[in-house]
């Protein structure tokens, strides 16, 4: 696991004088306290570079090890090349294949998941997941419903063949559920594109019908990954949800039957930070001792599209 954060820190305070909003009205519906956002210059391509060398000086392994990147981003620095491609670069990597994914904030989930059936067909031996974003260059800042949500970060994967058959090895990926449904796609979204507009755009919510989507339609994706893995939510260690709001965590966790100290929380720091929220948050709990080798880890994210899914994970 590895993360990377830029250093700048936008508080809620600060963000008090430049809309009308609040401290306690950003805390109260949100749980956010503060958010990072990257300085001039400094592109996703950079907290994914320092995201995912931190992940492989963690993961005791080399660069030139890896032969997969698939980088989740729903911000890449150009339209193309991908993002991947300029972080398998800069890591000096020639071999191998480099992508990006977008799915939003699902990405990291879609990302881990297609990265483990790469993986399992032969495809690849160890990959790189990264999840970066600077969503801070997508947000209209006069716009108090949504600028006050996201921030930047990255944060990154290994992960490896552990050697016999594909499923064989009881640690890793058990079982992942991934959804989508388009007739969502005017609920949250980005008005501009390089064929549409030829901008990059801004995002715009309809911020309580995606709450309401976050809390109700995204439970089906983990009970699929509980029957497919044969486990119970009591049998789950920590679940590490995407992080958009605290609101919809802990509304989740309650639906799913999860005890509330075993609810990975990071949004209060970071914020909305889309495909990075969870390997963030992994990053964190794991890296503070939280979790350990052979725990069970739910992950679950929803976002644009509307895109959903589920991964359930072998520490
Ligand atoms: O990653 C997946 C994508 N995103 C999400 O999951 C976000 C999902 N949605 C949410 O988290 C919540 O819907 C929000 C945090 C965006 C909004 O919370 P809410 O409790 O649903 O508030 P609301 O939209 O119903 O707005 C309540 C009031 C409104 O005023 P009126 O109409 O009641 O007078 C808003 O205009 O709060 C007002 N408001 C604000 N006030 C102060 C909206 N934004 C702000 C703000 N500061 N920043």
């Amino acid at each position: 696991m590895g993360s990377a954060l830029p250093e700048r820190v936008l508080t809620n305070h600060e963000l008090a004088e430049m809309v009308d909003t609040s401290h306690e009205w950003i805390h109260s519906r949100t749980g956010i306290e503060a958010r990072r956002i990257a300085a001039e210059g400094e592109f996703t391509s950079h907290l994914a570079e320092r995201a995912a060398r931190a992940a492989l000086d963690h993961a005791g392994r080399e660069a030139r090890d890896v032969d997969l990147i698939v980088l989740a981003t729903a911000t890449p620095d150009n339209t193309f090349p991908s993002t991947a491609v300029e972080v398998q670069s800069r890591l000096g990597i020639e071999r191998g294949a480099a992508f990006d994914l977008h799915a939003v904030c699902s990405g990291f989930v879609y990302a881990l998941s297609t990265a483990d059936a790469l993986i399992a067909q032969g495809l690849a031996e160890r990959a790189l997941v990264i999840g970066a974003e600077t969503f801070s260059r997508i947000l209209d800042w006069t716009d108090r419903t949504t600028c006050v949500l996201f921030g930047d970060g990255a944060g990154a994967v290994v992960l490896e063949r552990a050697g016999g058959a594909a499923g064989a090895s009881p640690r890793g990926v058990l079982a992942s559920s991934l959804r989508s449904n388009g007739t969502h796609k005017d609920k949250l979204y980005v008005d501009g594109g390089p064929s549409s507009t030829q901008t990059v755009g801004h995002l715009r919510m309809r911020g309580q019908e995606v709450f309401r989507f976050a809390v109700s339609a995204t439970v089906d994706v983990v009970e699929t990954v509980f029957a497919k893995a044969g486990v119970t939510a009591d049998d789950v260690a920590w679940f590490v949800p995407h992080q958009a709001n605290k609101r919809i965590i802990d509304a989740s966790a309650k639906k799913l039957g999860i005890a509330p100290e075993k609810v990975v929380l990071t949004v209060q720091h970071h914020g909305n930070t889309s495909a990075a929220s969870i390997p963030l948050a992994l990053a964190e709990a794991s890296s503070d001792g939280r979790i350990k080798e052979g725990d069970l880890v739910l992950l679950e994210a929803m976002g644009g599209g509307f895109t959903w899914g589920a991964s359930l994970v072998r520490w």
